[in-house]
């Protein structure tokens, strides 16, 4: 396969538009917050959710009616000029590629609020093209719109051909910032016999053995999602860009949608989708590391002051391998300390 050369690949698609970065910036992305921009009641919100997410996203696809689908672009652009975003990411997910919609979002957005927008989540992404594409027609609308920093791409990764494809697509560009999970696009894509939005399914499982009295046996229920979102982690840490879980549906099931986030958490994501104001408080705390894991790594790196050797530390073994993997932690729980003083307090921060 022909790839770009190493020198070209830093270098702004359109004259005058900014350069990409070098490395992402650092951010706190623990959810990604949802709103539908049309609403007016929703935006009248705004400033008050601010101060309460990591990540703020005007959506304008799934969801969203194709009569609304102009309402929910201009309310996003309104909202985007009339707040004050501070620390808190802005991002919209606009329409696909192939939609009546996706031209207009992509060019008024820019236009009108090129240097307020953090992110653009790029929906059924399906190769490395889908991101080029954007990639080309963000520098020219940032270049004719004079934008001073590059808008990233964020993918979905909701279709089968994206999935056989997520390396590629990982690679694509110095804009990627990252990809989210995208369950219920990706079941149908798949054809998978689920009608739910992310978690388990009770059918998905692995029985246990017969038991010697003919005792009933237990199906332990399986993760449906386990090898997108292993597979998914992988392609995108390879390339230094971050994984995010997506969305999950039953909101009135806070302790399932805890477990899929924990383990996605878990697997290397670094944030999830929030949907419904309860589901905020769940991935802040999913995804904030655990205080007790933050003391006990700090212990790691304290023994290690160059990262080198081996100690037993409550009788377990530490080396230069665990040393990378509390750094892990204690870089995160610095990173959510700068933003949360109870659990900077916790942390020992
Ligand atoms: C999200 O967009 C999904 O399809 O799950
Ligand atoms: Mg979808």
């Amino acid at each position: 396969m022909t790839t770009k050369p190493p020198s070209k690949f830093y270098q702004p698609l359109a004259i005058g538009a900014p350069s990409p970065y070098r490395e992402l910036p650092v951010r706190l992305e623990r959810m990604i917050h949802f709103f539908p921009p049309h609403v007016e009641k929703m935006r009248a919100k705004i400033p008050e959710m601010i101060s309460q997410v990591d990540v703020l996203l005007g959506n304008l696809e799934d969801a969203i009616p194709a009569d609304q689908k102009e309402a929910a672009r201009k309310g996003f652009i309104k909202a985007a000029m009339e707040n004050d975003f501070g620390q808190t990411g802005l991002w919209t997910r606009v329409n696909c590629l192939n939609s009546p919609w996706f031209l207009d979002d992509l060019t008024e957005i820019v236009a009108a609020a090129g240097n307020k927008v953090d992110v653009i989540m790029l929906p059924k992404v399906e190769g490395p093209w889908d991101i080029h594409y954007l990639d080309q027609l963000l520098a020219q609308l940032e270049a004719r719109n004079g934008v001073k920093r590059q808008i990233l791409i964020h993918a979905i990764l909701e279709t089968a051909l994206g999935v056989a494809n997520v390396e590629a697509i990982a690679a694509a560009s110095p804009r990627m910032h990252g990809m989210s999970l995208g369950p219920a696009d990706l079941a149908a894509s798949r054809g998978m016999k689920t009608t739910r939005v992310g978690g388990g399914h009770p059918s998905y499982g692995v029985l246990e053995d017969p038991k010697a009295d003919g005792g009933a046996r237990t199906l332990f229920q399986q993760d449906l999602w386990h090898y997108t979102v292993a597979k998914m982690v992988d392609a995108c840490q390879s390339q230094g860009i971050k994984a995010f879980y997506g969305p999950f549906g039953d909101f009135a099931d806070s302790p399932a949608c805890e477990a899929q986030f924990r383990n996605a958490f878990l697997l290397g994501c670094l944030g999830a989708w929030s949907l419904h104001p309860s589901q905020i408080e769940i991935a802040k705390r999913v995804f904030s590391p655990d205080a007790g894991e933050v003391i006990f790594a700090k212990k790691i790196l304290d023994a290690m002051p160059d990262g080198t050797g081996a100690v037993m530390i409550d009788g377990k073994m530490q080396d230069d391998a665990t040393w990378k993997q509390a750094k892990v932690i204690v870089d995160l729980a610095k990173l959510v300390a700068s933003k949360d003083p109870v659990l900077a307090q916790a942390y020992g921060l």
